[in-house]
């Protein structure tokens, strides 16, 4: 069998792109290969691997499941059943924080940059790297953090900032939230002067993950994407720590750019409206149009 007849055998059972897909993983070749030698044979053995992986798709097994891989802000991250498949939208959330930090006046050394649910850890890799390619200063654990509560997501991401050479820049820290990074020396000793927070943490309504796809709820960790209270429980707590906290260090100037749900823009304006009573508060919408990155200054 060729490239040519496995592709006319699975035609209309998955989605051609993601058979294609399935091809060169399991080939261990590109796409634009497999597009292109499409007389190329297959051994017996290639073949029962894409039949066990189409078998998987066709059950609804996300597709970066399968491969192991998923593309965020051009780099590959290694993704599995501990962490969420990255999403296009929250390429947003690195745009947002490299902007704020070429805007900021301070040496690097006086600020932070904390990824909290850091996850496959696809934020602050991305962040990290464009950095190190970008700035002439240098980087140190002392400048980039990320937490997450579920330390095998930690290991993954650990992985992922090593495949790109920045797993030295990055402390790793499992916990709550902030609790983590707030409780450790390192961070106690050399409190920074400003910080910028990134958080694509679980914000889903109870009804809207009950909507969500099959895909989604049968094989991406429920911890990952549910919130209680509307979607806006871990928000929540995420600026109330904030708050305990700001007063305790150094901090003068704390920028959080959080991943959000285009419904929640007015009932979290009240919620941290009430935590953080002079906080400029703005939104910013996505390619679709719809508000997804909610930005608060905090001085
Ligand atoms: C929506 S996923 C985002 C993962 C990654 N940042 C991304 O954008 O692909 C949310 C992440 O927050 C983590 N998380 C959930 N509750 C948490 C908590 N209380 N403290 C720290 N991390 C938490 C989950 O384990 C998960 O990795």
């Amino acid at each position: 069998m060729n490239i040519a007849q496995l592709i006319q055998k699975y035609k209309g059972k998955i989605d051609r792109l993601d058979l294609e897909i399935l091809i060169a993983h399991s080939l261990g070749k590109t796409r634009e290969f497999v597009l292109i030698h499409a007389e190329n044979s297959i051994t017996s053995n290639q073949s029962a691997a894409i039949n066990k992986l189409v078998k998987r798709r066709i059950k609804g097994e996300p597709i970066a499941y399968l491969t192991g891989h998923k593309e965020f802000y051009g780099l590959d991250f290694i993704v599995n059943k501990h962490t969420l498949v990255p999403r296009p939208e929250t390429e947003m959330l690195v745009e947002l924080a490299l902007s704020e930090i070429s805007n900021f006046k301070f040496q690097i050394s006086n600020y932070c940059i904390v990824d909290v649910g850091t996850g496959s850890g696809c934020i602050i890799t991305s962040i990290v790297k464009t950095l190190q390619q970008t700035v002439n200063h240098k980087l140190t654990t002392r400048n980039f953090y990320a937490t997450d509560i579920s330390k095998e997501a930690l290991k993954t991401a650990k992985s992922n900032a090593k495949l790109h050479g920045v797993e030295k820049k990055i402390k790793f820290l499992h916990g709550n939230l902030l609790a983590p990074l707030f409780d450790a020396s390192c961070f106690m000793f050399h409190a920074p002067c400003s910080m910028i927070i990134v958080a694509n943490l679980p914000y889903l309504s109870a009804e809207i993950y009950q909507s969500a796809p099959i895909d989604v709820k049968k094989y991406e960790p429920k911890s990952a994407l549910y919130s209680a209270e509307a979607g806006l429980a871990h928000y929540c707590e995420l600026l109330t720590q904030l708050k305990t906290s700001h007063q305790s260090f150094s901090m003068f100037h704390v920028s959080c750019f959080l991943e959000i749900s285009p419904e929640q823009k007015i009932p979290l304006t009240k919620m941290i409206k009430n935590i953080f009573t002079a906080a400029e508060i703005s939104f910013e919408k996505d390619l679709a149009k719809k508000w997804r990155v909610c930005k608060i200054e905090i001085c």
